[in-house]
């Protein structure tokens, strides 16, 4: 049984469903038009680029209603020119305004997180979002536990100083989480919580990546179950969100890239 609906008029039988389609799904029928090849229907992963690169939208596919759909915006030469300085303007923000983030805004950079690429589309990554600045502030104290266990003399030290140097004051953070026995957890976390900083930059708020809270998070009984983490979940990655108390006016140099060109 097929899951694609064809709409005849349209189709230009011009194939590119067959060739952005990862796992060959599709094929030609004797007029050229696009079917599901026999036996493959279990190979579709419902990335759904079969319907999104048909250029007269004659493809829809029955797992992936169309109205889930988005438009999709050409690249323009403006979309370098803002992009680019978003992704290096973006830095890791460690002083927070006492204001929280509205919970629609954390939706929004939630919503960016959720698209990002998946080893074969399996959407697996799952979220831990603290809301409550209250519930960070006590993620915090916890983490420290954890810290002065594990021996960091030095943020002990600055922390008994009354410096939050493990959230760093930030009043959310948001925890990616993916099955334990997932290959590809680790990296399909890291891309998710990349999207997830990048669209909060692009919303002039803070965040910083929470590697003490990962770290934590495999460790701690007192941080697993203040996190309410599903059982057979493993955190892979954190980011503190807020709003940043300042604002940086320049980018700081790095290494040359370290790469050899073949
Ligand atoms: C995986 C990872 C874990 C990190 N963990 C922490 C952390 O726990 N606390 C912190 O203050 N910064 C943390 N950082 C931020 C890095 O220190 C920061 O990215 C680096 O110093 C470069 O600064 P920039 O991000 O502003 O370019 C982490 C970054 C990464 C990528």
């Amino acid at each position: 049984m097929s899951f694609l609906c064809l709409d005849k008029v349209n189709c230009r039988r011009d194939g590119i469903c067959m060739e952005v389609c990862p796992g060959g799904v599709i094929t030609a029928d004797a007029e050229g038009y696009p079917v599901v090849k026999d036996g493959a229907e279990a190979f579709c992963n419902k990335c759904g680029h079969c319907v999104a690169a048909c250029a007269t939208g004659a493809l829809s596919h029955e797992r992936l209603p169309m109205i889930d759909f988005l438009p999709n915006r050409k690249p323009r030469p403006e979309t370098v020119a803002e992009v680019e300085p978003l992704m290096l303007g973006r830095r890791s923000v460690r002083a927070y305004k006492n204001k929280p983030v509205e919970h629609a805004l954390l939706e929004r950079i939630l919503d960016v997180a959720r698209r990002a690429p998946t080893a074969v589309n399996s959407q697996q990554v799952g979220w831990v979002m603290v809301e409550d600045p209250a519930k960070t502030r006590r993620l915090a104290e916890l983490g420290m536990e954890w810290l002065r266990a594990a021996g960091h003399p030095r943020y002990v030290q600055l922390w008994d100083e009354g410096r939050e140097v493990f959230l760093r004051g930030a009043p959310h953070v948001a925890v990616a989480h993916a099955p334990a026995d997932y290959t590809w957890g680790a990296a399909d976390c890291a891309i998710a919580l990349t999207y997830m900083e990048l669209a909060a930059a692009a919303h002039g708020l803070g965040a910083c990546w929470a590697g003490l809270l990962t770290r934590a998070a495999m460790a701690h009984a007192g941080v697993i179950e203040a996190l309410e983490l599903p059982q057979g979940r493993t955190v892979h990655g954190a980011l503190m969100l807020g709003w940043p108390k300042y604002r940086y006016s320049l980018v700081p140099p790095r290494n040359a890239a370290n790469a050899t060109w073949l």
